[in-house]
C-alpha cells in the first residue's frame, strides 16, 4: 500500500471526528467506517453514546458513534474526549473539522459575530487539539488533521473574518508540527476548495448587511457567486478521501490542498506578483 499507516494493518484506529452531522464531516465518518476505523463522530445535536448497537457499522468492523459536542464549550470538548476514551482507551486520529461561515463586509461584521467566528473554527479546533495532546503524548503517537480552507491562503472579500479564523489555523498547526513531532505525534492541514454540503445554508449573513448597507449590492453579487460555486463544487466524498491519505501517510505533508484545480491556484498565487494575485480575486469576488 503507498505510503504505510502508523499503524498499517490494524485499521480498527480510534478517530475522533468534528462536525460528523454533514457535509463534508459525514462524508469522511463513512468513508473511514467502510474501512473499519472506529469513528466517534460529534454533532451539536447527538443524543450520545447508547448501550447497544452503534449508529452506524460496516461489515469492515468499522462504524461510527455519534456523540454530542459544541466546539465552543471547553466542557463539551471535555466530556466528548473523555467518551471517547471510556470507551477505547485511546485516541489515534483527531479531526478537527466542524466549523461555519459568516459572511458580510469588514464594517458591516460586528466585533461579536467575528468573535462567534473565531470561537467555532479557530478556538473550537484549538479546544479539541488541546484536550487531545495529553493523552497523544500518553500514547507516544497520535494524529492531528484540521480541516482549513482554500480560502485560508486566497482571503476572499465579505469573507474576511472566515479567511481570517482559517489563516490563523494554519498558522497554529505549523507550529503545532514542531512542538509536538518529539511526542511521535503528526500535525497536518487538509485545504478544501468549493464543496457540496450544508455549508452553504448554514452561513451566517452579518446582521447589518442588509439593503441599508453601503456595501449591499456588491456584497450580495460576491455571496450569490460563492453560493453559486459551492453548490456546485465537488462532493464531500472528495475531501474524504484526502482526509483518509492524511491518515494513512508514514509523514503526512503539512498542508493538502483538495483537488488539481486548487493546487494549480495556489501554486499560481506562490509563482504571480501579488498585484496580479489581487486583480484577479477582484475581478472574481469584488
Ligand atoms: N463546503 C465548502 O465549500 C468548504 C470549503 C472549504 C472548507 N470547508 C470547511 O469544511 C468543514 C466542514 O464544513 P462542511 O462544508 O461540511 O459544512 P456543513 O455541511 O455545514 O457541516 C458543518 C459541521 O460542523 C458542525 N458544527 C458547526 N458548528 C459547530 C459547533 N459550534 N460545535 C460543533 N459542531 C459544529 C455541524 O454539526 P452540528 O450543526 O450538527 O453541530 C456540521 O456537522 C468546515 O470547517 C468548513 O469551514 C468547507
Amino acid at each position: 500500500m503507498k505510503g504505510m499507516g502508523f499503524m498499517s494493518g490494524n485499521n480498527s484506529q480510534v478517530v475522533l471526528l468534528t462536525g460528523a452531522s454533514s457535509g463534508i464531516g459525514k462524508a469522511t465518518a463513512e468513508w473511514l467506517m467502510e474501512r473499519g476505523f472506529h469513528v466517534y463522530g460529534t454533532s451539536r445535536k447527538a443524543a450520545g453514546i447508547k448501550d447497544g448497537q452503534p449508529f452506524q457499522s460496516s461489515p469492515s468492523g468499522g462504524f461510527i458513534e455519534m456523540i454530542p459536542l459544541d466546539v465552543s464549550s471547553e466542557a463539551s470538548a471535555e466530556n466528548a474526549v473523555r467518551t471517547v476514551l471510556e470507551r477505547e482507551r485511546r485516541i489515534d486520529v483527531l479531526i478537527s473539522n466542524a466549523g461555519m461561515g459568516i459572511a458580510g463586509s469588514i464594517e458591516d461584521t460586528s466585533i461579536q459575530e467575528a468573535e462567534t467566528q473565531f470561537d467555532i473554527n479557530f478556538f473550537g479546533a484549538l479546544r479539541m487539539i488541546r484536550q487531545v495532546l495529553p493523552v497523544m503524548r500518553k500514547q507516544g503517537r497520535g494524529r492531528i488533521i484540521v480541516v482549513s480552507s482554500v480560502a485560508a491562503l486566497i482571503s476572499i472579500p465579505y469573507q474576511s473574518m472566515y479567511s481570517a479564523s482559517k489563516s490563523a489555523l494554519e498558522a497554529l498547526v505549523e507550529a503545532l508540527r514542531h512542538e509536538v513531532a518529539p511526542f511521535g505525534i503528526k500535525a497536518c492541514l487538509v485545504e478544501p476548495g468549493d464543496t457540496r454540503t450544508g455549508f452553504t445554508s448554514s452561513r451566517v449573513i452579518a446582521e447589518a448587511a442588509g439593503e441599508d448597507s453601503p456595501y449591499y449590492g456588491r456584497f450580495r453579487k460576491s455571496l450569490g457567486r460563492m453560493e453559486h460555486d459551492e453548490q456546485n463544487g465537488a462532493p464531500p466524498e472528495k475531501v474524504a478521501g484526502v482526509i483518509h491519505g492524511m491518515i494513512m501517510r508514514k509523514n503526512p505533508p503539512i498542508r493538502k490542498a483538495v483537488g488539481l484545480g486548487y493546487k494549480t491556484i495556489l501554486i499560481l498565487k506562490r509563482l504571480l506578483p501579488s498585484w496580479l494575485v489581487e486583480k484577479l480575486v477582484g475581478m472574481l469576488y469584488a
